[in-house]
């Protein structure tokens, strides 16, 4: 039997009577399971032999769960993610490349859903994400082979995920004549790993997925192996959701729900524990506390309700909460924090930019997070060993890494470790609503807790008083040679002339004190940028009008620093000049040398220039001259 001619037999009583069918099951516990192997380990004949022995192929219609094929070019050399992701609908539209299978199938204990990934090497990518919710790992393995890069690879992965079950399948036993030597040594090899980073148990066991030996009962050809047959253990091991219930009871907000002036209950999914009508439950972050008062769901008000159920709890009281809070226990409630170390799966093809503002959403939080430089990458081959530690400066796609991260304002979170759901989050692109990475939150930093924001004695609109005049920021944003320094020098003066109080930052300047140690690499763009805007806020504070030229290529770093201001406050101007006018100018030849390569990264040659949308200020260079264009510019911002 090869992985194309398993032949399928359907339950009959799915084909005579699904309601039938699905009232028998309702009742059983679920158990999700990856499979992870590499090329010919068998994998999809054992998914058929499992599905075959249990006499069922319930294909993918239940929930259409078949996952888009798209396909993307894999990296040499770098992780095959052939973990699952669950509830991926969401992570689908934005743009995730996955490439997994969902299936059904159930015994007489259980039901369960296997993710399974195609079986060659191309699979890169199929993803990892904080919301992943698989019970158990099936690691396959070739007897003939033993344990490859591949398999310290996913068994890295699904312990990173936090998956607490990993089966070691030691397949294909029939072509090493079920011999017990083999096994053994594999298992010692495989144990030596494991123990490396950090898996400390793990269930062994050996297969024929073909001849079918120790799938649904013990096999008469290994009477040396004592275990349990790989049905039994899938149908007796515990499964998230059990673990879950016994936790304290935190559910994040999905939605108010609302229909009518006389009911007003929260909806989301039981994360962790269980929640009963009488219980002290506190909002977070408010800390607000109340009293649930009915616990409703389609089907009747429940007397309890545990992790993995959708619920709508009402409360006694009139207390403020909605999308994106957390409703726990009152007495034992989760942090709230804005700094913390995190794992990062990186799965975008544009590296990781440390300092960009991106989107993180955990749990039904969606907040502006910023990386900083990776504290370390994760190595991922053989060479040095899976698991060891390497410098990094950025994370390029497939890579994991550990770094610090803050967001821009405090989420309720648990350590990923006890709480996937508050603890697992994903990255967006603000800009191309792409989802970038996968993550996973060890904890807060305490630094956060101990540095406070200090309101200064003199406040910022006793200074601009002083001045007689309103703080703002004057971001003069192109290409270079455009003319920003020029205008914005003449700004400064006409400005100056008006007693207005001005500082002008310039790139050219900035570059050689504050920023020395930063090039032109994407990366150093970014801070460049980020601390450019730190200092202009702090000017702002001291009631100045900042006025800025840097080339800042990108829309993400200027909308970051837009939204460090006050509202108003920062006036994007767009000097527009065409690249070619630019490049006429020249002045310091800098242009020439980028075109003959001597010079790498040049905007707008071989590094990109992303133009303002919708600058509050756009001077056309090919109408305006440089005196007319300060004259608007000076014009607008003192009307
Ligand atoms: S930014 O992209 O990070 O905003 P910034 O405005 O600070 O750039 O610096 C641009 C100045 O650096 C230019 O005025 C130019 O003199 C110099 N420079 C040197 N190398 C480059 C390069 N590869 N690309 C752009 N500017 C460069």
């Amino acid at each position: 039997m090869s992985d194309q001619d398993v032949i399928y037999k359907t339950d009959a009583l799915i084909a005579q009577d699904i309601d039938q069918y699905l009232k028998v099951h309702e009742h059983k516990t679920m158990l999700r399971f990856i499979t992870c192997g590499s090329v010919d380990d068998g994998k999809s004949t054992l998914i058929g032999r499992l599905l075959y022995d249990s006499k069922m192929i319930f294909e993918d219609q239940l929930a259409a769960l078949e996952a888009d094929s798209k396909k993307v070019g894999t990296q040499g050399g770098e992780i095959d993610f052939a973990l699952l992701v669950d509830g991926l609908a969401a992570e689908r539209e934005q743009g995730i490349t996955i490439d997994v299978a969902y299936r059904f199938f159930a015994t007489e204990k259980r039901k369960f859903i296997v993710a399974d990934t195609p079986g060659h090497e191309q699979y890169t990518r199929n993803m990892v994400t904080g919301a992943s919710t698989a019970d158990l790992a099936v690691i396959l393995i070739d007897a003939r082979k033993g344990v490859l890069t591949q398999t310290r690879r996913h068994s890295y992965l699904a312990h990173l995920i936090g998956i607490q079950n990993i089966v070691l399948a030691i397949n294909k036993m029939d072509l090493v004549d079920y011999d017990q030597a083999v096994y053994d040594g594999i298992l010692k090899d495989y144990s030596e790993f494991a123990r490396s980073i950090g898996i400390a148990t793990f269930t062994p066991i050996p297969i024929s997925g073909f001849k079918g030996d120790n799938i649904t009962g013990p096999s008469d050809n290994m009477p040396w192996y004592k275990g349990p047959a790989l049905i039994a253990h899938l149908e007796s091991v515990e499964v998230n959701s059990a673990t879950d219930a016994g936790k304290p009871f935190r559910m994040p907000v999905q939605w108010v729900n609302r229909p009518n002036l006389d009911f007003r209950g929260f909806s989301g999914l039981i994360a962790t524990g269980a929640v009963r009508p009488g219980d002290a439950v506190r909002v977070l972050p408010s800390g607000k506390t109340s009293t649930i008062s009915r616990i409703v769901t389609l089907d009747g008000d429940l007397d309890v309700a545990v992790a993995g159920q959708s619920v709508t709890l009402c409360f006694a009281d009139e207390v403020d909460c909605s999308r994106g809070d957390v409703i726990a226990l009152a007495d034992n409630p989760p942090q709230a924090a804005d700094q913390f170390e995190a794992s990062i799966v990186w799965m975008a093809d544009e590296a990781m930019l440390p300092g960009r503002p991106y989107w993180l959403k955990i749990g039904t939080q969606t907040v502006t997070a910023t990386i900083q430089q990776p504290k370390y990458q994760v190595n991922v081959n053989d060479a040095g060993g899976v698991g060891s530690h390497l410098a990094a400066k950025t994370l390029e796609l497939n890579a994991i890494g550990v770094a610090n991260l803050s967001t821009d304002r405090q989420i309720v979170f648990e350590p990923y470790a006890a709480n996937r759901t508050l603890g697992g989050f994903v990255v967006v692109d603000k800009i191309s609503n792409a989802t970038v990475a996968a993550g996973m939150l060890h904890f807060s930093l305490r630094r956060a807790q101990n540095v406070h924001g200090r309101a200064p004695a003199v406040g910022r609109d006793f200074q601009a008083g002083l001045k007689n005049q309103r703080p703002a920021v004057l971001w003069f944003t192109g290409l270079w040679g455009a003319g920003k320094s020029t205008i914005a020098n003449l700004v400064e003066k006409k400005l100056a002339r008006m007693n207005r109080h001005t500082f002008l930052l310039d790139g050219d300047n900035v570059r050689h004190g504050l920023n020395k140690d930063l090039g032109f690499t994407d990366a150093d763009r970014v801070e460049n940028i980020r601390r450019v805007g730190e200092v202009a806020k702090l000017m702002t504070d001291a009631g100045l009008i900042v006025i800025t030229a840097f080339i800042s290529p990108f829309r993400a770093e200027r909308d970051m620093v837009r939204q460090m201001m006050q509202p108003g406050e920062f006036v994007e101007v767009h000097i527009d000049t065409p690249l070619a006018d630019a490049e006429a100018r020249d002045v310091k030849g800098l242009y020439k040398k980028a075109r003959s390569g001597e010079l790498k990264n040049f905007t707008g040659i071989d590094s990109p220039y992303e133009a303002p949308e919708d600058p509050e200020i756009r001077v056309d260079t090919t109408k305006l001259t440089a005196e007319e264009a300060a004259d608007a510019i000076v014009a607008r911002l003192i009307p």
